[in-house]
Protein backbone atom coordinates (compact mmCIF):
# COMPACT_ATOMS: atom_id res chain seq x y z
CA UNK A 1 0.00 0.00 0.00
CA UNK A 2 0.97 3.85 -0.80
CA UNK A 3 1.96 5.61 2.67
CA UNK A 4 -0.91 8.13 4.26
CA UNK A 5 0.04 10.79 6.90
CA UNK A 6 -2.05 11.71 9.20
CA UNK A 7 -3.11 15.86 8.62
CA UNK A 8 -2.10 16.59 12.38
CA UNK A 9 1.48 15.51 11.50
CA UNK A 10 2.11 17.81 8.88
CA UNK A 11 4.92 20.35 9.98
CA UNK A 12 7.87 22.10 8.52
CA UNK A 13 10.38 19.73 8.85
CA UNK A 14 8.42 17.94 5.97
CA UNK A 15 9.43 20.89 3.53
CA UNK A 16 9.67 19.25 0.09
CA UNK A 17 8.43 16.16 1.11
CA UNK A 18 5.44 14.66 -1.74
CA UNK A 19 2.49 13.35 1.07
CA UNK A 20 -0.59 11.34 0.62
CA UNK A 21 -3.66 12.70 2.99
CA UNK A 22 -7.24 11.74 3.36
CA UNK A 23 -9.84 14.50 4.36
CA UNK A 24 -13.15 16.40 4.13
CA UNK A 25 -12.91 19.46 1.89
CA UNK A 26 -13.86 21.95 4.92
CA UNK A 27 -13.98 24.96 2.65
CA UNK A 28 -12.98 25.31 -1.33
CA UNK A 29 -11.91 29.01 -2.49
CA UNK A 30 -11.05 29.48 -6.15
CA UNK A 31 -9.34 32.77 -6.66
CA UNK A 32 -9.19 32.62 -10.89
CA UNK A 33 -9.56 30.24 -13.01
CA UNK A 34 -5.76 29.37 -12.62
CA UNK A 35 -5.81 28.96 -8.96
CA UNK A 36 -7.70 27.05 -5.68
CA UNK A 37 -7.45 26.85 -2.21
CA UNK A 38 -8.62 23.63 -0.37
CA UNK A 39 -8.66 23.53 3.31
CA UNK A 40 -8.64 19.91 3.94
CA UNK A 41 -9.60 18.65 7.48
CA UNK A 42 -8.80 15.35 9.68
CA UNK A 43 -10.47 14.83 12.98
CA UNK A 44 -9.16 18.35 15.12
CA UNK A 45 -6.40 19.30 12.24
CA UNK A 46 -6.80 21.24 8.93
CA UNK A 47 -4.03 21.82 6.00
CA UNK A 48 -4.35 24.45 3.41
CA UNK A 49 -3.59 22.99 -0.16
CA UNK A 50 -3.27 24.79 -3.43
CA UNK A 51 -3.71 23.85 -6.99
CA UNK A 52 -2.31 26.54 -8.78
CA UNK A 53 -2.25 25.70 -13.29
CA UNK A 54 1.16 24.44 -13.96
CA UNK A 55 2.40 22.98 -17.29
CA UNK A 56 2.28 18.81 -17.35
CA UNK A 57 1.01 18.85 -13.58
CA UNK A 58 -2.11 20.41 -13.14
CA UNK A 59 -4.38 21.55 -16.29
CA UNK A 60 -7.16 23.94 -16.18
CA UNK A 61 -9.47 20.85 -15.65
CA UNK A 62 -8.29 19.82 -12.58
CA UNK A 63 -8.73 23.77 -11.05
CA UNK A 64 -12.05 23.30 -12.65
CA UNK A 65 -12.96 19.94 -10.70
CA UNK A 66 -11.49 21.37 -7.28
CA UNK A 67 -13.54 24.36 -7.59
CA UNK A 68 -16.78 22.27 -8.50
CA UNK A 69 -16.29 19.70 -5.04
CA UNK A 70 -19.09 20.12 -2.42
CA UNK A 71 -17.80 21.13 0.92
CA UNK A 72 -17.27 18.40 3.47
CA UNK A 73 -16.66 15.72 -0.03
CA UNK A 74 -13.82 12.80 1.60
CA UNK A 75 -10.89 13.69 -0.71
CA UNK A 76 -7.25 12.39 -1.31
CA UNK A 77 -4.96 14.86 -1.77
CA UNK A 78 -0.89 14.13 -2.78
CA UNK A 79 1.19 16.56 -2.80
CA UNK A 80 4.36 18.09 -1.55
CA UNK A 81 5.28 20.32 1.58
CA UNK A 82 6.20 23.64 1.60
CA UNK A 83 6.39 26.13 4.00
CA UNK A 84 4.49 30.05 3.45
CA UNK A 85 6.82 32.89 5.04
CA UNK A 86 3.67 33.91 7.20
CA UNK A 87 2.03 32.31 9.36
CA UNK A 88 -1.57 30.65 8.23
CA UNK A 89 -4.35 32.17 10.03
CA UNK A 90 -6.83 29.87 7.97
CA UNK A 91 -5.98 25.87 9.15
CA UNK A 92 -4.01 24.40 12.37
CA UNK A 93 -0.76 22.98 10.06
CA UNK A 94 1.79 25.97 9.59
CA UNK A 95 2.40 24.10 6.10
CA UNK A 96 0.96 24.31 2.67
CA UNK A 97 0.45 21.08 -0.11
CA UNK A 98 1.05 21.98 -3.46
CA UNK A 99 -0.94 19.56 -5.20
CA UNK A 100 0.17 17.39 -7.65
CA UNK A 101 -3.18 14.79 -7.70
CA UNK A 102 -6.33 14.97 -6.45
CA UNK A 103 -9.43 12.41 -6.02
CA UNK A 104 -12.67 12.86 -4.97
CA UNK A 105 -13.47 9.63 -3.06
CA UNK A 106 -17.06 10.41 -1.64
CA UNK A 107 -19.02 13.20 -2.81
CA UNK A 108 -21.47 15.59 0.06
CA UNK A 109 -23.89 16.83 -0.95
CA UNK A 110 -24.39 20.37 -1.65
CA UNK A 111 -25.75 22.91 0.61
CA UNK A 112 -25.42 21.05 3.77
CA UNK A 113 -27.34 22.60 6.93
CA UNK A 114 -24.10 23.56 8.94
CA UNK A 115 -20.79 24.98 7.38
CA UNK A 116 -17.96 23.48 9.65
CA UNK A 117 -16.36 26.42 9.91
CA UNK A 118 -18.60 28.52 10.65
CA UNK A 119 -20.02 25.79 13.68
CA UNK A 120 -16.24 25.44 15.11
CA UNK A 121 -15.96 29.48 15.49
CA UNK A 122 -15.96 30.79 19.01
CA UNK A 123 -18.04 33.48 20.60
CA UNK A 124 -15.22 35.87 19.97
CA UNK A 125 -14.22 35.25 16.65
CA UNK A 126 -17.63 35.43 15.63
CA UNK A 127 -17.98 39.36 17.06
CA UNK A 128 -15.12 40.32 15.53
CA UNK A 129 -16.25 38.71 11.89
CA UNK A 130 -20.03 40.59 12.96
CA UNK A 131 -17.72 43.71 13.81
CA UNK A 132 -16.01 43.62 10.29
CA UNK A 133 -19.05 42.92 8.69
CA UNK A 134 -18.34 38.99 7.58
CA UNK A 135 -20.96 36.99 6.51
CA UNK A 136 -21.08 34.16 9.30
CA UNK A 137 -23.95 32.08 10.25
CA UNK A 138 -24.63 31.19 13.40
CA UNK A 139 -25.38 27.49 14.43
CA UNK A 140 -28.24 27.00 17.19
CA UNK A 141 -27.60 24.17 19.47
CA UNK A 142 -31.08 22.55 18.14
CA UNK A 143 -29.54 22.80 14.51
CA UNK A 144 -26.30 21.39 15.79
CA UNK A 145 -28.02 18.36 17.05
CA UNK A 146 -30.40 17.64 14.50
CA UNK A 147 -27.60 17.52 12.25
CA UNK A 148 -25.27 15.92 14.51
CA UNK A 149 -23.16 13.64 12.31
CA UNK A 150 -21.77 16.82 10.32
CA UNK A 151 -21.73 19.02 14.13
CA UNK A 152 -19.45 16.41 15.29
CA UNK A 153 -17.03 17.29 12.88
CA UNK A 154 -16.20 20.19 14.52
CA UNK A 155 -12.64 20.09 16.01
CA UNK A 156 -13.82 20.45 19.13
CA UNK A 157 -16.17 17.86 19.29
CA UNK A 158 -13.42 15.79 17.93
CA UNK A 159 -11.91 16.49 21.22
CA UNK A 160 -14.73 16.20 23.77
CA UNK A 161 -15.03 12.86 22.48
CA UNK A 162 -11.24 11.98 22.74
CA UNK A 163 -11.02 13.15 26.34
CA UNK A 164 -14.26 11.53 27.33
CA UNK A 165 -12.40 7.94 25.78
CA UNK A 166 -8.93 8.98 27.40
CA UNK A 167 -10.64 9.38 30.68
CA UNK A 168 -12.63 6.61 30.43
CA UNK A 169 -9.84 4.23 29.67
CA UNK A 170 -7.75 5.89 32.39
CA UNK A 171 -10.81 4.97 35.13
CA UNK A 172 -10.83 1.48 33.96
CA UNK A 173 -7.09 1.06 34.12
CA UNK A 174 -6.85 2.70 37.68
CA UNK A 175 -9.69 0.30 39.00
CA UNK A 176 -8.35 -2.74 37.14
CA UNK A 177 -4.96 -1.93 39.10
CA UNK A 178 -6.69 -1.96 42.39
CA UNK A 179 -8.37 -5.46 42.05
CA UNK A 180 -11.85 -4.11 40.71
CA UNK A 181 -13.29 -6.78 37.86
CA UNK A 182 -15.21 -4.85 35.15
CA UNK A 183 -18.99 -6.22 35.17
CA UNK A 184 -22.03 -5.83 32.87
CA UNK A 185 -25.49 -5.97 35.16
CA UNK A 186 -28.80 -5.93 33.00
CA UNK A 187 -30.22 -2.64 31.73
CA UNK A 188 -33.66 -4.66 31.38
CA UNK A 189 -35.02 -5.28 35.11
CA UNK A 190 -38.40 -5.93 36.44
CA UNK A 191 -38.04 -2.96 39.35
CA UNK A 192 -37.07 0.96 39.45
CA UNK A 193 -33.35 0.66 40.96
CA UNK A 194 -33.49 4.11 42.50
CA UNK A 195 -36.98 4.59 43.83
CA UNK A 196 -38.71 7.28 42.45
CA UNK A 197 -40.65 8.09 38.97
CA UNK A 198 -38.16 8.51 36.61
CA UNK A 199 -38.21 5.13 34.92
CA UNK A 200 -39.31 4.23 31.58
CA UNK A 201 -41.64 1.42 31.52
CA UNK A 202 -41.44 -1.45 29.13
CA UNK A 203 -43.10 -4.49 28.49
CA UNK A 204 -41.19 -7.81 28.84
CA UNK A 205 -42.70 -10.68 27.18
CA UNK A 206 -45.93 -9.79 28.69
CA UNK A 207 -44.38 -8.58 32.45
CA UNK A 208 -43.82 -4.83 33.50
CA UNK A 209 -40.36 -4.14 33.11
CA UNK A 210 -37.78 -0.56 33.25
CA UNK A 211 -35.05 0.23 31.66
CA UNK A 212 -32.29 0.40 34.97
CA UNK A 213 -31.85 4.06 36.57
CA UNK A 214 -28.70 2.57 37.76
CA UNK A 215 -26.98 -0.72 37.85
CA UNK A 216 -27.45 -0.38 41.98
CA UNK A 217 -29.30 -4.08 42.32
CA UNK A 218 -26.81 -5.62 40.38
CA UNK A 219 -24.13 -4.28 41.57
CA UNK A 220 -25.13 -5.02 45.03
CA UNK A 221 -25.80 -8.43 44.30
CA UNK A 222 -22.31 -8.99 42.40
CA UNK A 223 -21.16 -7.82 46.22
CA UNK A 224 -23.53 -10.50 47.31
CA UNK A 225 -22.72 -12.90 44.85
CA UNK A 226 -18.89 -13.59 46.42
CA UNK A 227 -16.81 -10.45 44.40
CA UNK A 228 -14.95 -7.92 46.75
CA UNK A 229 -14.98 -5.35 44.13
CA UNK A 230 -16.74 -4.13 40.95
CA UNK A 231 -16.75 -1.59 38.54
CA UNK A 232 -19.52 -1.05 35.38
CA UNK A 233 -19.10 1.19 32.25
CA UNK A 234 -22.69 1.44 30.91
CA UNK A 235 -25.35 3.18 29.67
CA UNK A 236 -27.91 5.00 32.65
CA UNK A 237 -31.84 5.36 31.63
CA UNK A 238 -33.58 7.94 33.20
CA UNK A 239 -37.51 9.57 32.10
CA UNK A 240 -36.37 12.88 33.38
CA UNK A 241 -38.80 15.49 32.74
CA UNK A 242 -36.53 18.67 33.75
CA UNK A 243 -35.39 20.00 30.78
CA UNK A 244 -31.71 21.49 31.58
CA UNK A 245 -28.48 22.10 31.04
CA UNK A 246 -27.37 18.77 32.94
CA UNK A 247 -29.98 16.59 32.61
CA UNK A 248 -30.01 13.55 29.76
CA UNK A 249 -32.85 10.63 29.54
CA UNK A 250 -29.48 8.28 28.98
CA UNK A 251 -25.92 8.89 29.49
CA UNK A 252 -22.97 6.55 30.47
CA UNK A 253 -22.59 5.49 34.29
CA UNK A 254 -19.30 4.94 35.87
CA UNK A 255 -20.33 2.81 39.10
CA UNK A 256 -18.35 1.13 41.42
CA UNK A 257 -19.01 -1.19 44.31
CA UNK A 258 -16.73 -2.31 47.01
CA UNK A 259 -16.49 -4.18 49.93
CA UNK A 260 -16.15 -1.90 53.20
CA UNK A 261 -13.21 -2.77 55.93
CA UNK A 262 -13.92 0.20 57.78
CA UNK A 263 -15.68 3.05 57.32
CA UNK A 264 -16.95 4.66 53.91
CA UNK A 265 -14.34 6.62 53.83
CA UNK A 266 -12.35 3.75 52.12
CA UNK A 267 -15.14 4.70 48.98
CA UNK A 268 -14.11 7.98 48.97
CA UNK A 269 -10.23 7.61 49.05
CA UNK A 270 -10.96 5.33 45.89
CA UNK A 271 -12.89 8.54 44.27
CA UNK A 272 -10.48 11.21 45.25
CA UNK A 273 -7.76 8.75 43.88
CA UNK A 274 -9.47 7.96 40.82
CA UNK A 275 -10.35 11.11 39.94
CA UNK A 276 -7.18 12.72 40.75
CA UNK A 277 -5.44 10.34 38.12
CA UNK A 278 -7.65 10.54 35.34
CA UNK A 279 -7.56 14.75 35.74
CA UNK A 280 -3.96 14.40 35.78
CA UNK A 281 -3.84 11.65 32.89
CA UNK A 282 -6.25 14.57 31.01
CA UNK A 283 -3.71 17.27 31.54
CA UNK A 284 -0.44 15.12 30.61
CA UNK A 285 -2.11 13.40 27.44
CA UNK A 286 -4.93 15.39 26.08
CA UNK A 287 -3.01 18.78 25.96
CA UNK A 288 -3.49 19.22 22.07
CA UNK A 289 -7.52 17.91 22.74
CA UNK A 290 -8.21 20.71 25.53
CA UNK A 291 -6.34 23.63 23.69
CA UNK A 292 -8.78 22.99 20.88
CA UNK A 293 -11.58 22.79 22.75
CA UNK A 294 -10.70 25.79 24.70
CA UNK A 295 -10.26 27.81 21.13
CA UNK A 296 -14.12 27.60 20.55
CA UNK A 297 -15.57 27.44 24.27
CA UNK A 298 -12.86 29.46 26.47
CA UNK A 299 -12.34 27.62 29.96
CA UNK A 300 -10.06 27.74 32.85
CA UNK A 301 -8.37 24.80 33.99
CA UNK A 302 -9.97 22.84 37.24
CA UNK A 303 -7.90 22.91 40.45
CA UNK A 304 -8.45 19.21 41.99
CA UNK A 305 -6.73 18.90 45.49
CA UNK A 306 -9.67 16.89 46.96
CA UNK A 307 -11.67 18.35 50.01
CA UNK A 308 -14.06 16.35 52.57
CA UNK A 309 -16.91 18.51 54.27
CA UNK A 310 -20.24 17.33 56.03
CA UNK A 311 -23.21 18.30 55.13
CA UNK A 312 -23.74 20.07 57.77
CA UNK A 313 -20.35 21.89 57.63
CA UNK A 314 -21.55 22.70 53.89
CA UNK A 315 -25.07 24.22 55.15
CA UNK A 316 -22.97 26.45 57.50
CA UNK A 317 -21.14 28.22 54.79
CA UNK A 318 -24.06 28.69 52.90
CA UNK A 319 -26.39 30.30 56.14
CA UNK A 320 -22.92 32.40 56.79
CA UNK A 321 -23.19 33.39 53.48
CA UNK A 322 -26.47 33.95 53.58
CA UNK A 323 -27.84 31.37 51.39
CA UNK A 324 -30.86 29.44 53.58
CA UNK A 325 -31.52 25.82 53.16
CA UNK A 326 -34.50 23.95 54.51
CA UNK A 327 -33.56 22.15 57.53
CA UNK A 328 -32.31 19.22 56.66
CA UNK A 329 -32.65 19.19 52.82
CA UNK A 330 -31.43 18.64 49.57
CA UNK A 331 -28.84 21.28 47.96
CA UNK A 332 -30.94 23.31 44.89
CA UNK A 333 -28.79 23.63 41.95
CA UNK A 334 -28.18 27.36 42.96
CA UNK A 335 -27.15 26.61 46.72
CA UNK A 336 -24.41 23.89 44.98
CA UNK A 337 -23.03 26.77 42.63
CA UNK A 338 -22.99 28.41 45.94
CA UNK A 339 -20.97 26.60 47.57
CA UNK A 340 -18.75 25.51 44.66
CA UNK A 341 -17.90 28.99 44.64
CA UNK A 342 -17.04 29.31 48.89
CA UNK A 343 -14.81 26.01 49.00
CA UNK A 344 -13.29 27.44 45.60
CA UNK A 345 -12.05 30.39 47.83
CA UNK A 346 -11.81 28.97 51.52
CA UNK A 347 -9.86 25.65 50.00
CA UNK A 348 -8.46 26.49 46.42
CA UNK A 349 -10.32 23.63 45.17
CA UNK A 350 -13.24 23.28 42.41
CA UNK A 351 -13.38 19.40 43.48
CA UNK A 352 -15.09 18.73 46.67
CA UNK A 353 -16.57 15.40 48.47
CA UNK A 354 -19.62 16.94 50.92
CA UNK A 355 -20.33 13.51 53.34
CA UNK A 356 -23.16 12.69 56.28
CA UNK A 357 -26.04 13.91 54.24
CA UNK A 358 -29.21 13.51 56.47
CA UNK A 359 -30.66 9.64 55.18
CA UNK A 360 -34.26 11.33 54.28
CA UNK A 361 -32.82 12.81 51.13
CA UNK A 362 -31.02 9.64 50.09
CA UNK A 363 -32.19 6.69 48.54
CA UNK A 364 -33.84 3.44 50.15
CA UNK A 365 -30.84 1.67 50.24
CA UNK A 366 -28.18 3.85 51.81
CA UNK A 367 -26.88 2.95 55.71
CA UNK A 368 -27.93 5.50 58.37
CA UNK A 369 -24.80 6.57 60.50
CA UNK A 370 -24.57 4.24 63.37
CA UNK A 371 -24.97 6.66 66.11
CA UNK A 372 -27.55 9.27 64.39
CA UNK A 373 -30.20 7.84 62.33
CA UNK A 374 -31.31 11.30 61.48
CA UNK A 375 -27.92 11.05 58.75
CA UNK A 376 -26.78 8.66 56.61
CA UNK A 377 -22.88 7.15 55.40
CA UNK A 378 -23.41 9.07 52.15
CA UNK A 379 -21.86 11.81 50.11
CA UNK A 380 -22.28 13.84 47.09
CA UNK A 381 -18.72 14.97 45.19
CA UNK A 382 -18.82 18.09 43.45
CA UNK A 383 -16.58 19.25 40.70
CA UNK A 384 -16.89 23.74 40.02
CA UNK A 385 -20.02 23.23 41.81
CA UNK A 386 -22.03 20.69 40.82
CA UNK A 387 -22.76 17.16 41.22
CA UNK A 388 -20.64 14.88 39.50
CA UNK A 389 -20.97 11.70 41.50
CA UNK A 390 -22.94 10.20 44.59
CA UNK A 391 -22.13 7.71 46.75
CA UNK A 392 -23.09 5.39 49.91
CA UNK A 393 -22.50 2.78 52.35
CA UNK A 394 -24.96 0.25 51.72
CA UNK A 395 -27.58 -1.50 54.46
CA UNK A 396 -26.78 -5.34 54.77
CA UNK A 397 -29.05 -6.17 57.36
CA UNK A 398 -32.09 -7.87 55.88
CA UNK A 399 -34.52 -6.60 58.38
CA UNK A 400 -32.85 -2.89 58.10
CA UNK A 401 -33.25 -2.68 54.58
CA UNK A 402 -36.87 -4.20 54.43
CA UNK A 403 -38.17 -1.84 57.09
CA UNK A 404 -36.05 1.23 54.86
CA UNK A 405 -38.01 -0.14 51.71
CA UNK A 406 -41.19 -0.18 53.93
CA UNK A 407 -40.90 3.58 55.25
CA UNK A 408 -39.51 4.63 51.31
CA UNK A 409 -43.11 3.38 49.81
CA UNK A 410 -41.31 1.40 47.70
CA UNK A 411 -43.11 -1.95 45.82
CA UNK A 412 -41.04 -4.65 47.72
CA UNK A 413 -42.30 -6.98 45.24
CA UNK A 414 -40.12 -5.57 42.25
CA UNK A 415 -37.30 -5.82 44.26
CA UNK A 416 -37.74 -9.63 45.85
CA UNK A 417 -34.45 -11.07 44.65
CA UNK A 418 -32.56 -8.26 45.69
CA UNK A 419 -33.88 -7.98 49.19
CA UNK A 420 -33.33 -11.74 49.45
CA UNK A 421 -29.79 -11.71 48.09
CA UNK A 422 -28.51 -10.40 51.74
CA UNK A 423 -30.65 -12.93 53.75
CA UNK A 424 -27.46 -15.34 52.67
CA UNK A 425 -24.90 -12.64 54.55
CA UNK A 426 -22.85 -10.24 52.85
CA UNK A 427 -20.08 -8.30 53.50
CA UNK A 428 -20.60 -4.83 54.26
CA UNK A 429 -20.11 -2.75 51.13
CA UNK A 430 -20.96 0.73 49.61
CA UNK A 431 -19.94 2.49 46.39
CA UNK A 432 -20.84 4.89 43.78
CA UNK A 433 -22.33 6.29 40.34
CA UNK A 434 -20.85 8.64 38.23
CA UNK A 435 -21.98 10.42 35.57
CA UNK A 436 -19.33 10.86 32.54
CA UNK A 437 -21.13 13.32 30.50
CA UNK A 438 -21.22 15.56 33.42
CA UNK A 439 -17.75 15.11 34.54
CA UNK A 440 -16.58 15.86 30.83
CA UNK A 441 -18.67 18.90 30.53
CA UNK A 442 -17.26 20.05 33.99
CA UNK A 443 -13.32 19.40 33.24
CA UNK A 444 -13.51 21.07 30.32
CA UNK A 445 -16.13 24.27 31.68
CA UNK A 446 -18.47 23.62 29.04
CA UNK A 447 -22.41 25.07 29.54
CA UNK A 448 -24.10 22.48 28.32
CA UNK A 449 -24.54 18.54 29.02
CA UNK A 450 -25.49 17.95 25.14
CA UNK A 451 -22.06 18.85 24.20
CA UNK A 452 -20.34 15.55 25.75
CA UNK A 453 -23.00 12.98 24.89
CA UNK A 454 -22.96 11.55 21.52
CA UNK A 455 -25.92 11.41 20.50
CA UNK A 456 -28.05 13.29 23.34
CA UNK A 457 -31.27 12.01 24.24
CA UNK A 458 -33.19 14.10 26.29
CA UNK A 459 -37.11 15.07 27.36
CA UNK A 460 -37.31 16.29 23.75
CA UNK A 461 -34.93 14.74 21.81
CA UNK A 462 -34.87 10.69 20.12
CA UNK A 463 -33.23 10.99 16.80
CA UNK A 464 -30.42 11.24 15.70
O1 LIG B 1 -27.10 10.56 41.97
P1 LIG B 1 -27.48 9.37 41.13
O2 LIG B 1 -28.90 9.24 40.75
O3 LIG B 1 -26.98 8.09 41.96
C1 LIG B 1 -27.12 6.78 41.59
O4 LIG B 1 -27.51 6.39 40.52
C2 LIG B 1 -26.62 5.83 42.64
N1 LIG B 1 -27.01 4.46 42.26
C3 LIG B 1 -25.15 5.96 42.78
C4 LIG B 1 -24.59 5.13 43.86
O5 LIG B 1 -23.79 4.25 43.60
N2 LIG B 1 -24.99 5.39 45.07
O6 LIG B 1 -26.58 9.36 39.83
C5 LIG B 1 -25.18 9.32 39.92
C6 LIG B 1 -24.55 10.37 39.00
C7 LIG B 1 -24.86 11.81 39.35
O7 LIG B 1 -23.98 12.30 40.32
C8 LIG B 1 -24.66 12.50 38.02
O8 LIG B 1 -23.29 12.72 37.74
C9 LIG B 1 -25.16 11.47 37.07
O9 LIG B 1 -25.06 10.22 37.70
N3 LIG B 1 -26.55 11.73 36.68
C10 LIG B 1 -26.92 12.21 35.48
N4 LIG B 1 -26.21 12.58 34.41
C11 LIG B 1 -26.90 13.01 33.33
N5 LIG B 1 -28.23 13.09 33.26
C12 LIG B 1 -28.99 12.72 34.32
N6 LIG B 1 -30.31 12.76 34.23
C13 LIG B 1 -28.34 12.25 35.50
N7 LIG B 1 -28.77 11.80 36.70
C14 LIG B 1 -27.67 11.49 37.38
Amino acid sequence: GRTWTDVGELCAEMKGETVLIRGAAQAIRPTSKKIVFLVVRQSMSTVQCILVVTKDVISPQMVRFATSLTKESIVDVEGVISVPDKPITGATQQVEIQVRKLYCISRAAPNLPINIEDASRSETEFKKAEESGEQLVRVGQDTRLNNRVLDLRTPANQAIFRVKSVGVNKGRQFLLSKNFVEIFTPKVIAGSSEGGAEVFKLQYKGKPACLAQSPQLHKQMAICGGFDRVFEVGPVFRAENSYTHRHLCEFVGLDVEMEIKEHYYEVCDIVEELFVEIFNHLNDNCSKELEVIKRQYPFQPIKYLPKRLTYDEGVRMLKEAGVEIEPMGDLSTEAEKKLGKLVSDKYNTDFFILTKFPLGIRPFYTMPCHDNSEYSNSFDVFLRGEEIISGAQRIHDPDMLTKRIEQCGIDAKTISTYMDSFGYATRPHGGFGAGLERIVMLFCGLNNIRKCSLFPRDPQRLTP
